[in-house]
């Protein structure tokens, strides 16, 4: 903190503490965390977290300050949310978009924490609120979307169904007119629009990718659900410092916890490994009806070009984010480069902490490592890779980075199934002024770098 912040704060201390000051207060405390943020990450001493949290919050104030916000007391009502965690978060966003544009309040719907979706009555509902924080939802969406409770509603003015049209004759025009007509007609005088019909990831899509990031940001997971990511985290980092320890020759006291600084920062790798037999299947029918050739990888391609990584230290961990069906296929910890010690959640010890929680759980867990880590390689077919990758590139733009393709950013994101430099994976970023999110959701081989 120098002089002149320092002073500019006092004279605001200072004044009265009306509504402005407050604003202004909180615009100089976020200036001076950005500060803090910055000069610690380009201080040069190797790894830096940084929190995400902080950053988006202090963006938050900025934002909601003009804005007038949604209405309170009208409500949109969903489908059950369904799938994969990251369809699950797709179809959420989508959800929240379609409230904002009909300036209405979502009401908190039901996730679901298993994967068995072709059986209903397996779903498992679980509240929003079991796994992301309402309260921080609604703080940092604030004036953008909101998201409201069963409770909230007076139950006055009744329910109107609002059937989405299915088939090919649905066009996005005649999807985007039904919204249009429900905003302005009848149908807007009712306290709730329930929407029925499917599930809001196959809707059709009317918005930018930077509004479905936009939605992401506000979803922080809870705190329960965190520091279990939080354990794996400093598990990986632990096995790092060892590992770098041992092959440090000058160093003579090996114990993890009371290394200096240089090796307490020991970077980590994350690979999101799609090579499980379902998503073989699922890949090799794309490539077929696409005449891409660039969407399955095997075992052995993925181990390779991760190794030619050019900017790679090592040695180095990998963390396999890999299915649980795959933890006892070991031939996956086998032909990495010499310096990458591959470790997955067996051999790390941590798959107590996944075994505890359903499906849904352990991939936010899985998602969370890999947003954290130092490098991340993933598939570029996969919605789990692609919304990894949008979080890597807000937080790059965050701080400033408008492009990431360059050699020598800070959290660079790769697609193994894509060549790229020296036959490593190809550097990915996510391309923010995409008009749909239809890359992200159903992939693609145009990664932007
Ligand atoms: C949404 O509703 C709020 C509260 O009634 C109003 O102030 C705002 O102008 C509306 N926004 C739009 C885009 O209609
Ligand atoms: C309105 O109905 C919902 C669902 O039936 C219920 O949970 C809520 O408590 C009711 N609200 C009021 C104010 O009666
Ligand atoms: C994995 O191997 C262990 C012992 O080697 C066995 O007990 C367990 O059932 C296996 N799990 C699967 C999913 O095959
Ligand atoms: C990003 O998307 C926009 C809009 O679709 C397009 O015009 C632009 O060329 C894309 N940029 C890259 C680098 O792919």
């Amino acid at each position: 903190m120098d002089l002149s912040s320092n002073s500019k704060l006092s004279r605001l201390i200072g004044c009265q503490l009306s509504s402005l000051t407050w604003k202004c207060l909180a615009l100089v405390t976020m200036v001076l965390f950005l500060r803090a943020v910055l000069l610690h990450s380009f201080s040069g001493c190797g790894v830096i977290e940084f929190n995400n949290q902080d950053l988006i919050l202090s963006h938050s104030l900025l934002l909601s300050s003009n804005d007038e916000g949604i209405r309170r007391e009208k409500f949109l009502e969903v489908p059950q949310i369904v799938w994969g965690l990251n369809n699950q978060k797709i179809a959420f966003a989508r959800a929240c978009l379609t409230a904002r544009m009909l300036n209405r309040t979502l009401l908190m719907p039901s996730l679901s924490a298993s994967l068995f979706y072709k059986e209903i009555d397996q779903l498992q509902p679980i509240s929003f609120d079991k796994v992301f924080q309402f309260d921080k939802f609604n703080s940092l969406c604030n004036g953008f979307v909101r998201l409201g409770r069963y409770s909230d509603l007076k139950n006055q003015t009744g329910i109107y169904d609002l059937q989405k049209g299915s088939g090919r004759k649905w066009t996005v025009e005649r999807d985007m007119e039904q919204l249009k007509q429900s905003s302005r007609s009848h149908v807007d005088e009712h306290e709730v629009i329930r929407i029925v019909g499917k599930n809001s990831f196959l809707w059709h899509d009317h918005w930018p990718v930077k509004d479905y990031a936009r939605v992401f940001e506000c979803l922080v997971l809870v705190d329960e659900i965190s520091k279990e990511a939080d354990k794996v985290v400093s598990k990986i980092r632990q096995m790092g410092r060892k590992l770098r320890s041992k092959t440090e020759t000058v160093q003579s006291d090996s114990d993890a916890d009371t290394e200096g600084p240089s090796i307490a920062v020991a970077p980590f790798i994350a690979v999101h490994m799609r090579v499980e037999i379902d998503w073989m299947i699922h890949c090799k029918k794309l490539e077929q009806r696409s005449g891409i050739n660039q969407i399955c990888s095997s075992k052995q391609e993925i181990i390779q070009r991760v190794g030619n990584i050019v900017s790679l230290e090592s040695p180095t961990v990998v963390y396999l984010a890999v299915a649980d069906t795959l933890l006892n296929d070991s031939s996956i910890l086998r032909g990495w480069k010499k310096g990458l010690l591959p470790l997955e959640k067996k051999n790390l010890g941590v798959d107590g902490i996944y075994k505890k929680h359903p499906y849904l759980i352990q991939s936010a867990i899985d998602y969370m490592v890999c947003s954290r880590a130092d490098i991340f390689v993933g598939n570029s077919y996969s919605t789990f890779s692609s919304l990894v990758v949008l979080e890597r590139t807000q937080k790059m733009m965050r701080m400033g980075i408008k492009n990431s393709c360059g050699i020598d950013v800070r959290w660079p994101s790769y697609a193994y199934n894509i060549p790229g430099e020296s036959n490593g994976p190809r550097k990915w970023m996510t391309n923010m002024s995409d008009s749909s999110l239809q890359a992200i959701s159903y992939g693609s081989n145009a990664i932007s770098c």
